[in-house]
């Protein structure tokens, strides 16, 4: 992958992701199914995104004797959803990780500036205390990344990471240049972003797309 659009990029290539998600970029694949492979694909970027949770040893009973097993160690995870389409993303996490919390941010782009206006925030309220795990399927301009993980971050959070679908190599510059240090995790890295800020090739708009509104 190429480390020089983004310092801690991580591409999932694995056969099935991959599949999948061309499966979800075909124009002709409806909605029903375009969102249980977001669900799927999900899942599979939850299991690469928790790869180095730490374990620790707890003592158990089997049937047949006591044994130090792992488990999670601490408090586990929590999933900001960019609202709307990042609730697409965040539902198949949960399926693999159920006990997570989950936190929303609402952003809209002001039409003068062009920049990210807050509209609406929930956050667990011990946010600070676990790896937030910030969710949008299409990273774009970046520039709702970088607001909400500059929102998070002044609610104390010090363990981030992004996960989107696709990214555009403008987003990933924008996240690269404003929070370098959060490990952003996609599934392909696309041409470019047209005049309408949609991602080249892509795969439409994913919040349509997931529910059915256009
Ligand atoms: N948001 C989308 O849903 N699609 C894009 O291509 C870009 C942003």
């Amino acid at each position: 992958m190429d480390q020089t659009i983004h310092p801690r990029l991580t591409l999932l290539s694995h056969p099935l992701v991959q599949h999948k998600l061309t499966i979800m970029r075909r124009r002709e694949t409806p909605t029903g199914e375009f969102r249980a492979l977001a669900r799927e694909i999900s899942m599979l970027m939850a299991y690469e995104l928790t790869r180095d949770l730490p374990v620790e040893a707890v003592p158990i009973d089997t049937p047949l004797e006591p044994m130090m097993a792992p488990t999670i160690a601490g408090k586990k995870l929590c999933i900001v959803s960019i609202l709307r389409a990042g609730d697409g993303i965040a539902s198949g996490m949960l399926d693999l990780v159920p006990s997570a919390r989950v936190g929303h941010v609402g952003l809209y782009r002001d039409p003068v500036t062009q920049r990210p206006v807050e509209y609406y925030l929930k956050l667990p309220d011990d946010v600070a205390e676990r790896l937030v795990i910030v969710v949008d399927p299409m990273l774009a301009t970046g520039h709702s990344a970088a607001a909400a993980l500059s929102r998070l971050r002044a609610a104390g959070c010090a363990n981030l990471r992004f996960a989107c679908l696709l990214a555009a190599p403008e987003g990933l510059a924008v996240l690269a240049q404003a929070h370098p240090d959060v490990p952003v995790f996609t599934c392909a890295v696309d041409r470019a972003l047209d005049e309408h800020a949609y991602i080249r090739p892509g795969l439409g708009d994913a919040g349509d797309r997931l529910f059915g509104t256009k």
